[in-house]
This record gives structure tokens, sequence and C-alpha cells, in this order.
């Protein structure tokens, strides 16, 4: 098989494939390349959900298995099985909780990704490719940076996601491991778990709650729609001479957290009085910008989601899909939230989440 019949139509793991990204990069693939075949492997924590995967259960070609990256005979045996194609999704993605609790960050965030790669130094793989962060460069206040800038990482998240970065290109510098390492923006869209950002509070305003917003609210992100992330990682599959290199994704679409709240609610025709000053993240970056003119340069690759409609669409999203969120916003999610947000405004204090 060449490399175009091997993405159409081989054999992929998608570690991580029940989390927000991975779900829709699993839906991508089933949809665009029907006669691929799709292993997903998930721990299935909080922030994993059978339900992102559930019209695929029992379809020819896919397959689900709940288990551990940092399980080293469970990867291997999988690993052995052959794949032409691993993308590791897993990990422990939210800041907020790499501050609270940042031990199973370096677990899953640098030993899973360890394991993974020991089972593809033994067993081998067409290409593998770690889901990095933009987070790894730390706060980026000057132009865009590109894949050659420092890292960084300022949190326990970040540091935990450059050293499974580092490690993977270890894997290829010394073991000559088939590897490419992504660096994307800030994801959003459907399915993610509503304690990010744009999910959080495009679901809070729909039930009329509050909406928390960081310190000053000035603090920017690049806003990528995740259909043109996945994308963006079929354009590498389909690259020849990319292994051992590092590949930025974003979209150009730089926004600070008061305007993201302010096009959730101008979206659903809610008041501002909604938004609600709490207590800044410790360590905050203010900005992440990367230039991801190379991926361009190299595939042709573009984001091709205005973030106006992009963000509408969403919106739109999480408000027709009530049945998926609002089983998640309780138990646990609630403990997080009151654990998490200190209400400027005392007289807020109490009546979110509830
Ligand atoms: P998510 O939190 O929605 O999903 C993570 C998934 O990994 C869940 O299904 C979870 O069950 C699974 N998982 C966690 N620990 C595991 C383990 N030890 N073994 C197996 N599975 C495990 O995350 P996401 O937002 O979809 O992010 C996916 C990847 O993309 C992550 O590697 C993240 O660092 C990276 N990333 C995310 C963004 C973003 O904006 N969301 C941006 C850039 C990079
Ligand atoms: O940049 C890529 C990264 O983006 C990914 O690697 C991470 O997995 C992902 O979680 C995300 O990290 P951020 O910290 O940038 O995303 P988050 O949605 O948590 O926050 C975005 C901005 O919004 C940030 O400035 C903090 C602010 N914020 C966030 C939340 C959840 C608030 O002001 N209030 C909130 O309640």
């Amino acid at each position: 098989m060449d490399r175009q019949q091997r993405v159409a139509a081989g054999r992929y793991l998608v570690t991580g494939g029940a989390g927000f990204i991975g779900s829709n990069f699993v839906r991508h693939i089933r949809r665009t390349f029907p006669e691929a075949q799709v292993t997903v492997l998930d721990k299935l924590t909080y922030a994993g959900n059978p339900a992102n995967l559930a019209e695929f259960e029992g379809t020819p070609g896919y397959r689900f298995v709940r288990g551990d990256i940092a399980d080293r005979d469970l990867v291997a045996e999988i690993v052995a099985g052959g794949f032409d194609w691993i993308l590791n999704f897993a990990a422990e993605t939210h800041v907020d909780r790499s501050i609270g609790d940042p031990g199973e960050f370096v677990i899953t965030d640098v030993y899973g990704v360890h394991v993974l790669l020991e089972a593809v130094r033994a067993h081998g793989v067409g290409r593998f490719v770690q889901i990095s962060t933009d987070e790894v460069y730390g706060e980026i206040l000057g132009d865009p940076v590109d894949e050659r800038a420092p890292l960084m990482p300022r949190n326990p998240y970040a540091a935990s996601k450059a050293g499974g970065d580092r490690l993977a290109y270890a894997y290829h510098t010394t073991y000559d491991l088939p590897v490419v390492i992504t660096r994307c923006a800030n994801n959003y869209g459907p399915y993610q778990y509503p304690e990010k950002l744009i999910s959080l509070f495009a679901t809070n305003a729909l039930d009329d709650e509050r909406l928390p917003v960081y310190g000053s609210g000035k603090n920017r992100r690049d806003w990528i729609h995740v259909q043109d992330h996945v994308e963006a990682l079929v354009a590498l599959l389909l690259a020849d001479g990319v292994d051992g290199e590092v590949f930025n994704i974003g979209a150009g679409n730089e926004k600070d957290v008061l305007a993201i709240a302010g096009h959730i609610l101008a979206a659903l025709e809610k008041p501002e009085t909604l938004i609600a000053h709490v207590v800044d993240r410790p360590g905050h970056d203010r900005r992440y910008a990367v230039d991801f003119s190379k991926l361009t340069a190299r595939t042709g690759w573009q984001p091709r989601m205005p973030f106006a409609e992009g963000i509408l669409e969403t919106v739109r999203w999480y408000q027709e899909h009530g049945p998926w969120w609002r089983p998640l916003k309780s138990g646990e999610f609630l403990e997080f939230y009151r654990r998490n947000y200190k209400f400027l405004d005392a007289a807020a204090e109490g009546g979110e989440g509830s």
C-alpha cells in the first residue's frame, strides 16, 4: 500500500479517542475513510466519555479497548497487533486540575508516552503522532513563535506535555522511530468536556449560570475549530519526509476571554451581567501564539473555519445536546467547580454550579 492507501484503508490506534479531540478525529476517519480500521484505547477518566463514540460501537473495523496508556503489558499486547498509524491523544488535559493535583499529569502525559514509545520500539508502526500542545512554549507576548522556539512551560500540565513531547523526539533521534509531534492551539467544537473555557461558558450561559472569568479576562488564546485540527493531522499522515519533525497548528483567531464570553452571550441572547470575575489562575499564561506556516508550506493545510461561524455553530451544538453535557455537570464536576473558583463578588458565591 502506498501512503495514501494506508491513510484511507490502514489500521489506526487512537489513544484517548473517547475524549474531545480524539473522538472528533475518530469520527472524521470513520466518515472519510470507511475502509480504515480504528482501535481506540482509552482509560475513560472523568473526561473520557463512551457516548462520544457510541455511533461506532458494533460497526465493522471499529474496536474499543478500555485501558491505560501507562499499562505496559496491555499497551505492548495492543501495539503488537500492528498499526500503520498511532495517534496519542491520551492525556490529562486541564490546566486548573494540574495546578491542584499534578501527579496524574506526570504519570499519563510523561510516563504513559514512554510506555507507548517502548511498545512502538518493540513492535514498529508506520508513524507515531504525539499530540503535544502550544502551551509547551510558555506564554508568548511577542510575535507568534515557530517550532524552533525554546520550550518554557509554566504549569504542571504544560511541563508534563513538554516531557512527553521531548521523549517522543528522543525516540526518533535515538531509535529512529517514525515520530511526528504536533503543537496545537486551543480547540473548540462539539464533544468538549464542559470544564474548558468555551464549553463551560456555553453550558453555563444556557443554564443562566455565571461565566467565571479569571483575573482581568484579557488573557489571549488562538482558537481553532476541532475539525480544522483533525484535518491538519490527516494532512500530516499523508505527508512524506516529516518524521522527526515538530509542527505548530493554529488558526490566527486570537481572542481574549472577555471577547469569547461576549460571543457566547450574544449567540444565546443572554445578558453580560452573567460575566463574573473570579480569583486568577496561578501562573496564568497571558497569551499563546504560534506561527503555523511550516505546516501549510509542507502539507498545503490551512484552517478553514471562520471563528464567527465556528463559535455560533458550537454554541448551537451545546444548545441542542443538553442530554450529552447535563449529566457531566454533576457529582465530581461540581466538587471541582466549587473548589476551583473563588468568586470576587461574594454574593455570587454558593449559587454557582448548583
Ligand atoms: P480530553 O481531556 O477531552 O480527553 C483526553 C482523553 O484521554 C479522555 O478520553 C481520557 O479518558 C483519556 N485518557 C486520560 N488518561 C489516559 C490514560 N492514562 N490512558 C488512556 N486514556 C487516557 O482532551 P482533549 O482536549 O481531547 O485533548 C486531546 C489531546 O490534545 C491531549 O493530548 C491534549 O494535551 C492535546 N491538546 C489539546 C488541546 C485543546 O485545546 N483541547 C490543544 C492542544 C493539544
Ligand atoms: O493551548 C492549548 C491548550 O489549551 C491545551 O493544551 C489544553 O489541554 C487546553 O485545556 C487549553 O488550555 P488553556 O488553559 O488555554 O484552556 P482553558 O479553556 O482552560 O482556558 C482558556 C482561557 O480562558 C485561559 O486564559 C483561562 C481562561 N478561563 C478558563 C476557564 C476554564 C477563564 O477565564 N475561566 C474559566 O472558567
